[in-house]
């Protein structure tokens, strides 16, 4: 992170935000915490003024920032505060008025509640599940726990229970001796072994099969197993995150969760609340994703209108904080102006609250897609290449796709080819 790239985050988060921000400096303090070879040059930003405390040119783009050298005492003053800001051994403090870390952004009051348990448990090995909806941060917040403690230099490896096929899933986890089976032509080790010393992290556990439930018990209990095809136990020091977004307790009802495997699982629990209920939050994460965004993307960072800041923040996000990623992303991609307009987010009128949404027809999946196709084009101008870049499918597929839609009479809409 460069020099002017922080100070166009101040800026950005300042001008979106100014009532979010209580105070600058303690943003300014964040991101130098977080990025410590600027901890030297950032800091202080007052409205539409900012100083930095040193000689590289930062340049800003369209907004009336203006930067100032410092003086002699106003750098030691700011030497001195982050000198007392930042802890022994060069570390970033965490918890910050802007977040727990660079990556795991949000003050809402429930989100303070999830990285007191993250302190709490990070040092001690409990087994901690987490709950919540798809996108809330799941994996953000179990890396974050492992980052944290003392296995920080070990493994963290991610067993995700829903994408492994069922018939691969036990040599994935316990590993195979070779000649175990027909195809296993070497002998490998699985993820418990990888991850010896480190953390497993089990990603969606609701979806694991029953016949493996209860060897993971096992693993669980007495932290031992046996490779597929050799009987001889071996042991590992392992800490186990798991997350799930159903409901667990549900399943064990319903007899397709064992009991006994939900109760080892549940000793520290953690409930990442949905976007909607913390809401607060959102511009802060729209800040954090839109500079990574554009960082990764090598595109020139762009901000929101306000309108748009106020759709963002209004919208109900069924698939939470990655659906805001990719809102944001395909908004960054397609946006033309130097701002990213409500028109450039691209969101339906679903109502804001979490209520659900008012029934619709029925309609088959090749109406669906039709409909999606054409909403894409309309915010690409009918630009085919964007348009399928967006969709996720190679530009020949959408063009046979529109062929089979405009049949064999003219176009169905001509206007799309702009
Ligand atoms: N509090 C947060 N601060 C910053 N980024 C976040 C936060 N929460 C989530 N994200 C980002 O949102 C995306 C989704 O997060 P993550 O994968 O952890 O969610 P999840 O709950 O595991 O979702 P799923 O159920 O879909 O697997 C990631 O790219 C992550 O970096
Ligand atoms: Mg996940």
């Amino acid at each position: 992170m460069t020099l002017s790239t922080v100070a166009q985050e101040l800026a950005w988060l300042y001008l979106a935000a100014p009532t979010l921000v209580g105070s600058v400096r303690d943003f300014a303090v964040f991101l130098a915490r977080s990025e410590p070879e600027i901890a030297a040059a950032v800091v202080e930003l007052a409205p539409f003024k900012c100083v930095v405390l040193d000689r590289e040119d930062a340049t800003l783009g369209a907004s009336a920032i203006t930067f100032e050298e410092t003086t002699d005492d106003n750098r030691r003053a700011l030497t001195a505060a982050l000198t007392a800001l930042a802890p022994a051994g060069g570390q970033p403090r965490r918890r910050s008025a802007f977040g727990y870390s660079p990556v795991l952004v949000g003050r809402d009051p429930r989100m303070l509640d999830v990285y007191d348990t993250i302190e709490r448990v990070s040092h001690t090995n409990a087994t901690v599940l987490l709950l919540g909806e798809s996108g809330v941060g799941k994996e953000v917040v179990a890396r974050t726990i492992h980052a944290e403690s003392l296995r920080a230099d070990r493994p963290f490896v991610v067993i995700d229970c829903a994408a492994i096929p069922p018939s691969l899933l036990e040599s994935e986890l316990f590993g195979h001796e070779r000649g175990a089976f027909t195809s296993a032509v070497a002998t490998r080790i699985g993820k418990f072994e990888e991850a010896d010393g480190g953390t497993v992290f089990l990603d969606e556990i609701g979806e694991l099969p029953l016949d493996l439930q209860a060897k993971l018990l096992r693993v669980l209990q007495t932290r031992q197993f046996t490779r597929i095809g050799r009987p001889v136990p071996v042991s590992v020091d392992v800490r186990f995150i798991a997350s799930t977004n159903v409901d667990l307790e549900r399943r064990v009802r319903e007899g397709t969760f064992r009991d006994d495997l939900f109760y080892r699982l549940n000793v520290v629990t953690v409930r990442i609340p949905p976007l909607r209920e913390r809401r607060a939050d959102i511009p802060l994460l729209v800040q954090r994703i839109l500079a990574s965004l554009s960082r990764r993307n090598g595109v020139a960072p762009r901000w929101l209108e306000p309108e748009a800041l106020g759709r963002l923040v209004s919208y109900a996000w069924p698939g939470n904080v990655r659906e805001l990623e990719n809102v944001l992303e395909r908004a960054l991609i397609l946006a033309r102006g130097p701002m990213i307009t409500a028109a450039d987010l691209a969101l339906s009128d679903a109502p804001a609250d979490g209520a659900p949404p008012r029934p619709e027809p029925l309609r088959t999946l090749r109406e669906v897609e039709m409909e999606h196709i054409r909403r894409v084009l309309d915010a690409t101008d009918g630009n085919e290449s964007r348009a399928a870049r967006i969709l996720g499918i190679h530009r020949d597929t959408l063009s046979r796709k529109l062929r089979r839609l405009r049949g064999p009479v003219n176009g169905v809409r001509s206007e799309w080819r702009a």
